[in-house]
């Protein structure tokens, strides 16, 4: 099906990254992954896992050697609002770094195809000032106005992913993932995303205890999860389209809504406490998926109750070999997973 394609996933050792190296593998794929540091909670399944400073020039030559049919370019340092907002220059230096470099490094290791993982925080924001917002087409992340610092960087990669596609016939894909979550991503520490720190709050709260969220939990988002993910970027690799492609779920929800969900999974009556001096980001996103439907004849469709139950079920059950027995950390009681 495949004719053992080799494939080099960069960013391996994080969340995407590793869920996507598994899948492959599964798909009869040959697989090297590349990461700055070793997956945190299980060995990768990659033939190879290389441990490389992609910001370097000789680094990206290297992980990109030997005949690389595919790269999915998924490093990045990245985080949740909280990280993105707080370290702008460090960010866009880094991912710049890591992508102009990938980008030639293939194109001088022949490779055919480049997939980069761009973010829906390319898009304008003042198209995101409302909770009920339109969801976001394609064409919306101009003229541009994107996220200070990472949507900055992802933007301009994008154009350059055009540039190379225009001046050298190198063949690029770019997807922009709206918020995805699931088993294996981080949950602590500052760098994890709002399913990821809701489930770890509703965890370590006992019965009738308060979670606290930032905002006033009116802002709005999609969650995508992982397995709809990889399905898609495994779609869009093998697909002919070129441009920007929004990689999401249309299921709308406040974070208010999210924490209900998760509380509901725990079988926890919890109250909300909410801190307006944290970071909340745009008031509203949601993906709009027309186009990712026309090209992919298909689109993410796992529903957000179902995934956070096996996310829950995960994150709770990480915090027990962590902590237990100090803290009550009570098990799922929702079968929705199944
Ligand atoms: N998870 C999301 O909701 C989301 C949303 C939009 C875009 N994205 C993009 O998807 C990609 C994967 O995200 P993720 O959620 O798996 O994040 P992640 O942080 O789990 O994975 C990114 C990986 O890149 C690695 N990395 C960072 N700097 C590096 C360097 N200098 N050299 C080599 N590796 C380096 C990190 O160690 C990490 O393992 C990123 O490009 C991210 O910007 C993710």
């Amino acid at each position: 099906m495949n004719e053992r394609k080799r494939v080099l996933v960069t960013g391996a050792g994080g969340f995407i990254g590793h869920h996507l190296v598994r899948r492959l593998k599964e798909d009869g794929y040959w697989v090297r992954g590349a990461d700055i540091k070793e997956p945190e909670y299980e060995a990768s399944a990659a033939d190879e896992f290389e441990v490389l400073d992609l910001r370097e020039m000789d680094n990206c030559l290297l992980a990109t050697r030997g005949g690389i049919d595919q790269v999915y370019n998924l490093a990045a340092d990245m985080g949740g609002i909280g990280y993105i907002t707080a370290y702008h220059a460090a960010i866009s230096r880094n991912n710049i770094l890591i992508n102009a470099n990938m980008l030639e490094a293939s194109r001088q290791n022949s490779v055919q195809r480049f997939l980069f993982s761009s973010s829906a925080c390319v898009y304008a924001q003042d198209k995101q000032k409302s909770a009920d917002v339109a969801p976001l087409r394609e064409e919306d992340a101009y003229p541009a106005d994107p996220e200070p610092g990472y949507g900055w960087e992802k933007l301009f990669a994008e154009e350059l992913c055009r540039y190379y596609r225009k001046d050298y016939g190198f063949e690029t894909r770019i997807v922009r993932f709206h918020n995805v979550y699931g088993p294996l991503g981080t949950y602590d520490g500052g760098k994890e995303k709002a399913p990821a720190a809701m489930c770890r709050k509703v965890a370590l709260a006992a019965d009738q205890a308060e979670v606290e969220i930032w905002g006033d939990g009116e802002q709005t988002r999609s969650f995508m999860y992982v397995d709809d993910c990889v399905e898609g970027l495994i779609r869009i690799m093998a697909s002919d389209y070129h441009e920007a492609l929004n990689l999401g779920t249309d299921e709308l929800v406040t974070i208010n809504q999210l924490v209900t969900m998760v509380a509901e999974i725990a079988g926890k009556r919890l109250d909300i406490r909410h801190n307006l001096s944290g970071p909340q980001g745009v008031r509203g996103r949601n993906s709009e998926n027309s186009r990712t439907r026309r090209v992919l004849g298909w689109e993410p469709s796992i529903p957000l109750q179902k995934g956070l139950a096996v996310t829950y079920k995960w994150i709770a059950s990480e915090l027990r070999k962590a902590i237990a027995p100090q803290a009550e950390v009570i098990e799922t009681t929702s079968s929705a997973a199944d």
